[in-house]
């Protein structure tokens, strides 16, 4: 089976990435969102994304015109039943992502590969819960998707070696670095990289240091493009407390727990630049201004 099709489940800042990058090498893209609005949304961001490409002269109008043709928008899963590859980027919680794939398990054909692009969930637990068990992984995307070249696939005990080739040979055909990781929360990368945020964090809340002095050390002392503090804004500090929780219960390290100052955050409605508050204050996205988090 020849990957020609691929459907994008869940079209929101990751999966709009994801359709953008699968689009613009060459396949034919299927995105399904929940309902019309949030659709029309996802495929908006997809549309604007390319349209920045033409005014930068990356992109011909001819190219934008051929690669929107090739992309179709839906909500019913129905329509992803001749996909040959299903990536599944909704928003992270088990229970909803194992509802999805029991779904999807009975209506898509029975040769289709399902990759979740979770950051820290159980890809094992996905993949436990339907019949195609030999052809899941995890295919796990990185913030912004058309820019990011990393992507860690992602496998559990079941994965069949053919199904795991096929998936490092379409990222790979994506212009994009695969990395295998065994599933374990976290994979390779949030495994190292989510209890140096979460340090950030607390080394804020200890006085150590402010938040801007912090995020200039990581930046010029270390090269890193964004310090670690603007970068889980950056990624949505829900999603970093989600996380640190899941590999917390999962390695029972200190490090992992996420600190009170993130749990008091996200109690306020704090959750980074999607909310405009974080450790900065989003007002001007381009001029981020650090927060004063003294109680
Ligand atoms: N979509 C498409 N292109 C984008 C984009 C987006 N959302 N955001 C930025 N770009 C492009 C810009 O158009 C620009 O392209 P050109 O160089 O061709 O002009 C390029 O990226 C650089 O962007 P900017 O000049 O606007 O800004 P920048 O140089 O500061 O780069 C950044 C922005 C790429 C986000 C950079 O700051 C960066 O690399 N930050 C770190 C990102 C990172 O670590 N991501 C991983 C997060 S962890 C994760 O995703 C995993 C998880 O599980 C949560």
């Amino acid at each position: 089976m020849e990957i020609k099709k691929v459907a994008v489940v869940g079209c929101g800042a990751m999966g709009s990435g994801i359709v953008q990058v699968v689009l613009q090498s060459g396949y034919e893209v299927v995105a399904r969102e929940v309902d019309q609005a949030f659709l029309e949304k996802g495929l908006e961001k997809v549309k604007a994304s390319l349209e920045k490409l033409v005014k930068k002269e990356v992109l011909t109008e001819e190219v934008r015109d051929a690669t929107l043709n090739r992309l179709t928008g839906t909500v019913s899963l129905d329509s992803l039943a001749d996909c040959e590859l299903i990536i599944e980027a909704v928003f992270e919680d088990l229970q909803t992502k194992i509802d999805l794939f029991k779904e999807l398990d009975m209506v898509c054909r029975k040769d289709a590969v399902f990759a979740s692009n979770t950051s820290s969930l159980s890809i094992t637990q996905m993949a436990a819960s339907i019949s195609r068990k030999e052809r899941f992984l995890g295919m796990h995307f990185f913030q912004p998707a058309p820019v990011m070249p990393l992507v860690e696939v992602v496998k559990t005990i079941s994965t069949a070696p053919e199904i795991l080739q096929k998936a490092l040979d379409f990222v790979k055909s994506l212009g994009k670095v695969p990395i295998l990781a065994k599933d374990q929360a976290g994979f390779i990368v949030n495994f190292l990289f989510t209890p140096f945020m979460l340090d950030a964090m607390r080394a804020v809340s200890n006085g150590v240091a402010s938040i801007e002095d912090i995020d200039k050390g990581m930046k010029l002392g270390l090269n890193h493009p964004m310090g670690p503090l603007m970068l889980a804004d950056y990624i949505g500090l829900d999603l970093i407390f989600n996380a640190g929780n899941v590999m917390f219960e999962e390695y029972r390290e200190s490090r992992y727990a996420p600190p009170p100052v993130l749990r008091k955050m996200i109690m306020m409605g704090y959750l980074g630049l999607k909310t405009k508050r974080g450790f900065y204050d989003w007002s001007d996205p381009k001029n981020p201004k650090p927060i004063n988090l003294d109680a």
